[in-house]
């Protein structure tokens, strides 16, 4: 079996500092990278900035800058950001390194030998902001302004020499590509929207741009650069040391196994990106999952709306955890969602502290009191101990499917739901009446302490900090965190020391 996990986040835009929008992205892709991890996959998690094109010439020459200091410097950020959102990030490109230049070059050159390259003229729409090229039947007149009708950013008329993709000869190969893997498009709604675009009719893509120098340059024709977007999307190459397609990295991870992207993005990589490898031969990756926005209210953040949520500002507040928590879990999958600090502090007092926190705080106390910090022996388990015990049994194949589906609800709505089935059972156990009764009490603590093992395991993808701090109790360390010994119902060894833990969470009064 293919053990192999290689997740991408999109590389942004250095235009200005990271939000919350970039954080989610991030924190999403770094979620299934440490879930894989700890289900014994090598993983490679790849992440970065976007930083030619004629949005990022215009942003630094608005402060005066040359565009490469300008790059520096807010690249800088998000690579700061991945420590902030610890991030288990295996690499961070940057479009400028000469390692992607010599990979946009090689793919350029390829497409040319291939004869899907050709020079003619574009004239059209295209927008700065999301660096992208219109049909009349996407633009719409707002208040004398041309813009987008999706994106509803400001559109301008371009009228220059260009270098042109043959994408319309794609158009069947792709509709194939997408009935052959009816999972390369994730959700479901997504997909759909894409086929029916395609379906519509391909037209040929200007892939270079002439009116502006910040970009690679066409190989042998200076007057030219790449289009962002083709530079872009060959991040996910460059890092894998392409073109050397017998560097181990390469061999090993690609084609990829998921880009995860914001739905604003789709277009491009379920659409143009297949089309470009298919047309260089080279494999598409697995699967691109466009996720929803997080709101700012009703409306997607964005500089010119001036209604950026900064996660440092909430992380600074609620801690990095709880914001980990709350996206992951609050936002279903797929869809928009929106953050407020109301929300978040629900979050933390009633899941984090509440029934997480709580749970190990009540069990070990109750442990030191009674048995000593130790790991008690055990009698047999009775029918509610195993009940409790087999539900990750039972769960455990379907969970695995639906993580691989990208399906984070149904992963964290069946934590929720052991956190709270572990209380009650502690709850109704009732181990501090069964002080004559050494043994059941012993089986009651013991079944307690491998649910917050088990739940503890589950939780590390979403709260890496504190179910590390939580799993201290058992004296397991990241590397010895196995996904599949949540299967075990005897993994915790009779006698061996039980750890005193700080507490996890506080709760927001
Ligand atoms: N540079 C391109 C991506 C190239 S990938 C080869 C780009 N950059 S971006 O900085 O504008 O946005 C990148 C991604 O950030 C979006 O696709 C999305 O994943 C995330 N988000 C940006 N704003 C967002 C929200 N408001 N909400 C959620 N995610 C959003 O596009």
């Amino acid at each position: 079996m293919d053990k192999n996990f290689y997740i991408t986040t999109p590389i942004y835009y250095p235009s200005a500092k990271p939000h919350m929008g970039h954080a989610y992205s991030s924190i999403v892709s770094d979620f299934f990278a440490r879930l894989k991890k700890i289900q014994g996959y090598d993983v490679f998690f790849l992440t970065g900035t976007d930083e030619h094109g004629q949005k990022i010439q215009r942003a630094a020459e608005s402060k005066g800058k040359d565009p490469i200091k300008f790059c520096d410097e807010i690249s800088k950020t998000f690579k700061d950001l991945c420590e902030t959102l610890n991030l288990s990030n295996n690499d961070f490109i940057r479009t400028t390194e000469d390692r992607h230049k010599k990979s946009v070059e090689n793919l350029w050159n390829i497409l040319v030998n291939k004869k899907e390259i050709y020079l003619s003229k574009y004239s059209g729409w295209y927008s700065v902001s999301d660096e992208a090229f219109y049909a009349d039947d996407e633009i719409e007149e707002v208040n004398g302004l041309k813009i987008c009708k999706v994106s509803g950013s400001k559109v301008e008329w371009v009228e220059e020499e260009s270098y042109f993709f043959k994408l319309s000869k794609w158009q069947s190969s792709l509709l194939k590509f997408y009935e052959d893997n009816p999972e390369f498009i994730l959700p479901e709604t997504r997909k759909n929207e894409v086929i029916s675009f395609v379906k519509r009719g391909l037209k040929d893509l200007s892939i270079s741009r002439k009116s502006f120098s910040w970009g690679i340059k066409v190989p042998n024709n200076d007057d030219h650069v790449i289009y962002v977007w083709l530079d872009a999307l060959t991040n996910y190459l460059s890092a894998l040391n392409y073109p050397n397609v017998n560097d181990n990295l390469y061999k090993k991870f690609w084609p990829a196994t998921v880009h995860i992207i914001g739905k604003d993005i789709l277009r491009f990589h379920a659409i143009y990106w297949p089309a470009f490898l298919l047309a260089a031969d080279i494999e598409p990756p697995k699967r691109v999952y466009g996720h929803g926005w997080i709101l700012s209210g009703d409306e997607k953040m964005s500089k010119s709306k001036g209604n950026i949520l900064d996660p440092i500002e909430i992380i600074e507040k609620y801690g990095l955890d709880p914001l980990r928590y709350y996206l992951l879990k609050e936002v279903s999958f797929g869809n928009d969602g929106n953050i407020s600090n109301e929300k978040l502090e629900n979050c933390i007092n009633s899941d984090l502290a509440n029934n997480y926190g709580n749970l190990c705080q009540r069990v070990i106390s109750f442990c030191e009191k009674n048995i000593g910090l130790k790991v008690p022996d055990i009698d047999k388990f009775n029918k509610d101990d195993m009940e409790i015990l087999n539900n990750f049994k039972v769960n455990f194949e379907n969970l695995k499917k639906q993580i691989d589906k990208q399906n984070i609800n149904f992963y964290l709505n069946f934590i929720v739901d052991q956190l709270f089935k572990a209380n009650k059972y502690f709850n109704d156990q009732e181990p501090w009446k069964k002080k004559t009764d050494k043994k059941r009490l012993n089986t009651i603590v013991y079944v307690a302490l491998e649910i917050i093992r088990k739940i503890s395991i589950l939780l590390y993808p979403i709260i890496p900090e504190s179910s590390l701090k939580a799993l201290h109790i058992f004296d397991i360390s990241e590397k010895d965190i196995d996904f599949e010994t949540i299967l075990d119902n005897n993994f915790l060894n009779k006698g061996d020391k039980i750890n005193k833990i700080e507490i996890l969470f506080n709760k927001i009064t």
